[in-house]
């Protein structure tokens, strides 16, 4: 890859679920400076996939992916190949980028504030591809989507106006062994899905979301500017198919590709991360906020009672929010775990206050359980970034070396990653 950055400040391109070693991963430390170019070498040896790269720079990774530095990349292999699905780019093979963006006047605005920083920035405008309002016209047949979820923080749970169902064929690491069918589907920052939708009863259709339900003090959102999100369904894409089709004509298939399973009893090792967002208490013991704060003490009476969000209030609380992993923030010099090479780990991640996507760079993992629980339908596949809350069990398996260059894990909420929701690991 050739990249070269023709903007006035930093930039990194991180490819987002390629399985590659650390200098190539374009993660925060591999920062491109203003008129520079950087070439790394990409050796794709992994399965049809869906992926995406953006920038990574800590600090501005939501801002630039807000502005727009963000993209798909698209793996393919021959098991994909042999299944004969839809794969005619831009006709019925579909990349589909999910972002939601604030727009006033027709200008592009990123919300500075402390509430925003705190839960993420949400806009009441959903683009696909950079497209308001966007239809596609599509064939009366089988289609394939392959979504992206590219939005700094919005979670989408997506359906058809129709209600028609869908085939979920693929996670964000490739396809699934067999398609699951499904009339809503949840796509969390971060995470990439593919669905195969037939059209042939040439019935327009929209593809709408439902408000984003995901932030703590629920009751609350109507106070706080700029963070909720209205209680109305947005539309996201509308379907015009071209003619009706014969949806026989190219079935669904039974069977897609086999995943080669890593086995749960050859982890070596477990580690325990919880994605934490304490406000104040600085000093006390963590997560005696995040309890303290659910079980419904100072916020629903003294706190914010008064019904202050806007101004004062928000400034304060924003003053006192600390984003983090285990209670610490974010530090580009401290090396935060260090994982042997080839060893398969279990990572149990949880999230204090609110639905978190943990992302995780240079592997894929598998979902052992959910909540102390066998993990949801939509657990399944290799992954690379899962909404976590309830604690979960991932199987991760290092396969690559980061060689001085560590690997990140964080919260794909980008401002909450900006703000300290990540950490690091070295690979050796
Ligand atoms: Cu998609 Cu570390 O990011
Ligand atoms: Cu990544
Ligand atoms: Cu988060």
């Amino acid at each position: 890859m050739v990249v070269t950055n023709q903007l006035q400040e930093d930039t990194t391109v991180h490819w987002h679920g390629l399985i590659i070693p650390g200098p190539a991963d374009g993660g925060p430390h591999q920062l491109i400076r203003p008129g520079s170019t950087w070439r790394p070498r990409l050796k794709v040896k992994q399965p049809a996939a869906t992926l995406m790269y953006h920038s990574h720079v800590h600090g501005s990774t939501a801002e630039q992916v807000y502005a727009g530095l963000a993209g798909v990349l698209l793996v393919a292999d021959d098991a994909e190949r042999a299944l004969g699905l839809p794969s005619e780019y831009g006709l019925d093979d579909l990349p589909l980028v999910l972002q939601d963006r604030i727009f006033d006047q027709g200008r592009l605005v990123y919300p500075n504030n402390h509430m925003a920083m705190m839960l993420g920035v949400r806009g009441d405008t959903i683009l696909v591809n950079g497209t308001v309002q966007p239809v596609a016209r599509v064939p009366g047949r089988l289609v394939r989507l392959r979504l992206v979820n590219a939005s700094n923080a919005r979670i989408y749970d997506l359906s058809f106006t129709d209600e028609r169902s869908f085939h979920w064929i693929a996670s964000d690491g490739g396809l699934l062994e067999r398609p699951v069918e499904l009339r809503s589907l949840r796509l969390a920052p971060g995470e990439r899905a593919e669905l195969l939708v037939d059209f042939s009863d040439g019935r327009a259709v929209t593809l709408e979301t439902e408000p984003d339900g995901n932030h703590p003090m629920m009751g609350m959102m109507g106070m706080m500017q700029g963070a909720a999100d209205s209680s109305r369904r947005h539309t996201v894409l509308r379907f015009v198919p071209a003619s009706r089709g014969n949806a026989a004509q190219r079935p669904v298939p039974d069977r897609l590709v086999a995943i080669e399973h890593v086995d749960a009893a050859s982890a070596v090792r477990r580690r325990r991360l919880v994605l934490t967002m304490g406000m104040g208490m600085r000093g006390r013991g963590r997560g005696s906020m995040g309890g303290g704060m659910m079980g419904g003490g100072m916020m629903g009476g003294g706190m914010m009672g008064g019904g202050m969000m806007g101004g004062e209030m928000g400034g304060r609380m924003g003053d006192m929010m600390a984003h983090g992993i285990d209670g610490r923030a974010f530090d580009m010099n401290r090396v935060d775990q260090r994982v042997r090479l080839g060893d398969v780990e279990t990572w149990e991640v949880s999230g204090e206050m609110m639905a978190h996507p943990i992302h995780v760079h240079g592997v894929q993992f598998e979902v052992l359980s959910r909540g102390g629980r066998r993990p949801d339908v939509r657990d399944q596949g290799l992954r690379d970034t899962v909404l976590v809350q309830e604690p979960v069990e991932l199987l991760v398996r290092f396969t690559q070396p980061t060689l001085d260059h560590p690997f990140m894990y964080h919260c794909h909420i980008l401002e909450h990653e900006d703000n300290g929701m990540m950490g690091q690991f070295a690979v050796v």
